[in-house]
């Protein structure tokens, strides 16, 4: 399984940015891991055609092909951009947009139909996590926002507690490792052998000085990176460390 560091740009990013793309090229010209860049939806045609080795991937789509739906991207617009990827249910479209595991799984198939990976989030609030309800809303997330057929080569899951994004705060070593292993278990018991190989990624306040510790967690397949994506000085120290463990 190659192991996949995912840049999640979100609503930051003007074209001049782009020039980001080309740095991390030159310092991963052939990378031992998967690269891939989300920038907001109208950079995502020149994100694609700037680089072969850093691949470009959106943050939502809509579950139709097409349709009345101003605001709105399908799957299929963003397969033709170029884009490999598009990431479903992050915490913020769950909050900003009252979004629900069936929406998230509605999207999924639309990206699998679109041969596009689907990036699932799912992850714990603060109360939650205090609640010791975890594991229970893991699962929750993880029934409801997948859809049948879903494989190692289509979808790859993102564990991002939501106190952990843009705080700075990342759980223990443990509470991650623990984490990733029941999403683990989840998905083998539900997809079967397929799901042995299906990348974890880890997402939330992940940085140059611990994504190595991070990394070394077993299950952890890669990172879903917000902040320190936006700089290929932030995110190439990244990129290395997992290529370290790859
Ligand atoms: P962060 O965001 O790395 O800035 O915490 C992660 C994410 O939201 O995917």
């Amino acid at each position: 399984m190659r192991k996949l560091a995912a840049g999640n740009w979100k609503m930051n990013g003007l074209p001049e940015n782009l020039m980001e793309i080309d740095n991390l090229t030159q310092s991963h010209p052939d990378p031992k891991v998967d690269i891939l860049i989300c920038p907001p939806a109208p950079l995502l045609f020149a994100t694609a055609a700037k680089s072969t080795v850093v691949k470009a991937g959106a943050q939502d789509c809509h579950a139709e092909q097409s349709g009345a739906h101003t605001g709105d991207i399908s799957a299929r617009l963003i397969k033709a951009s170029g884009a490999t990827s598009v990431i479903l249910g992050h915490s913020e479209r769950r909050q900003d947009h009252a979004e629900t595991d069936a929406d998230i799984a509605a999207k999924t198939q639309a990206a699998h139909a679109n041969d596009l990976i689907a990036i699932v989030c799912i992850g714990e609030t603060h109360q939650e996590r205090l609640d010791n309800k975890t594991l229970d809303i893991l699962g929750t997330q993880l029934q409801g926002s997948l859809p049948e057929g879903c494989t190692a080569k289509n979808t790859v899951i993102a564990y991002e507690p939501v106190w952990a994004i843009g705080t700075g705060l990342i759980p223990t070593l443990e509470q991650i490792e623990e984490a990733h292993s029941f999403i683990r278990n989840t998905l083998v018991t539900r997809f079967g052998d397929t799901a042995k190989s299906m990348r974890l990624l880890y997402g939330g306040s992940v940085k140059a000085n611990n994504a190595a510790e991070i990394f070394n967690v077993a299950n952890v397949d890669g990172a879903l990176v917000g902040g320190a994506s936006l700089k290929a000085s932030d995110f190439s120290p990244i990129i290395t460390a997992l290529a370290e463990t790859a």
